[in-house]
């Protein structure tokens, strides 16, 4: 097992900015069919008072605000919540409220909320405990936290695809460290997730499996997903030489027609796992 030294939130703030607009174009489309799901799920309706963590530019908090739930939304990036609030403005929604916030340190008052929420936010933190520990504060008693994380990699197809592309494209090449895990896949397997929830001391914890259907429609759209929805997919590519990128994309060209029968595109599945637990 190696050691990871935790990335500043100078560096966190500047990665995931590096990467918003391509994450607001690709990514958030994508995502606001599994926000839709858990707006769904967690019964959000016009006045829940919702707080988003690590919000990106709003594939939760658009949903939500659609409904008319009362929704402050907060992310480190600013890139991002600007662009969480150009969406809001674009659909003339009012309730919502981005915030520029880091997750790990709310400047928001206890028990505040009625829901408080993060899709593969809270989850990816290097100190998820505290994370979780601010959802719990901010969070009226009675109330209910939930997160959203991906499941184990191999069953996230569009990264397991890529990687798989790249380990048989370039021989020999580690793309993802796996001991510990990135950070994204820290609480893949369910039973973790349940821990975790249980350890910030939340109550009736329950843990739901799901399968969020990305739809590519060819491998340079599943490459640009790739490289915009975490910046350790866009420093991956970033490190591969013009030749090995080419053989990469020959060998997902084959995996995406084999998955559809020979068309260009393809639909992926990822598992999710949404757990939520009541303050
Ligand atoms: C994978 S994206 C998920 C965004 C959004 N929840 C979605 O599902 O589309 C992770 C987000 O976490 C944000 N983030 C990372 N560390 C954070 C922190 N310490 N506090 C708040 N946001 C953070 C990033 O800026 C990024 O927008």
């Amino acid at each position: 097992m190696t050691t990871q030294q935790a990335p500043s939130n100078e560096q966190i703030r500047g990665a995931w900015n590096g990467i918003a607009d391509g994450f607001d174009e690709l990514v958030t489309p994508e995502t606001m069919v599994l926000g839709e799901e858990i707006v769904r799920r967690l019964g959000l309706r016009a006045g829940t008072r919702l707080l988003d963590v690590a919000a990106g530019s709003g594939a939760l908090s658009i949903p939500a605000a659609r409904l008319g739930a009362d929704v402050v939304a907060t992310d480190i990036a600013p890139g991002m919540i600007e662009r969480l609030n150009a969406r809001a403005r674009a659909e003339g929604l009012s309730s919502v409220r981005g915030l520029t916030m880091d997750g790990q340190a709310l400047d928001l008052e206890d028990d505040s909320f009625d829901v408080a929420a993060s899709i593969n936010g809270v989850s990816l933190f290097p100190d998820m405990a505290r994370g979780l520990a601010e959802l719990v504060r901010v969070t009226r008693p009675g109330g209910r936290v939930a997160i959203v994380a991906f499941g184990p990699m191999e069953k996230v197809e569009f990264i397991a695809y890529f990687i798989g592309a790249v380990r048989a494209a370039i021989p020999g090449f580690t793309p993802l460290p796996t001991n510990p895990p990135p950070l994204p896949f820290q609480v893949a397997a369910p039973g973790v997730l349940r821990e975790r929830l249980a350890g910030a001391g939340l109550h009736d914890v329950q843990i739901d499996t799901l399968t969020w259907d990305m739809a590519f429609d060819s491998v340079q759209h599943l490459w640009r997903v790739f490289a915009s929805s975490n910046p350790i997919g866009a420093h991956l590519i970033a490190g591969l030489n013009d030749g090995q990128r080419a053989d990469v994309s020959q060998v997902l060209e084959g995996m995406l027609r084999e998955r559809s029968a020979g068309v260009p595109g393809a639909v992926l599945h990822a598992e999710v796992n949404l757990g939520t637990g009541t303050v």
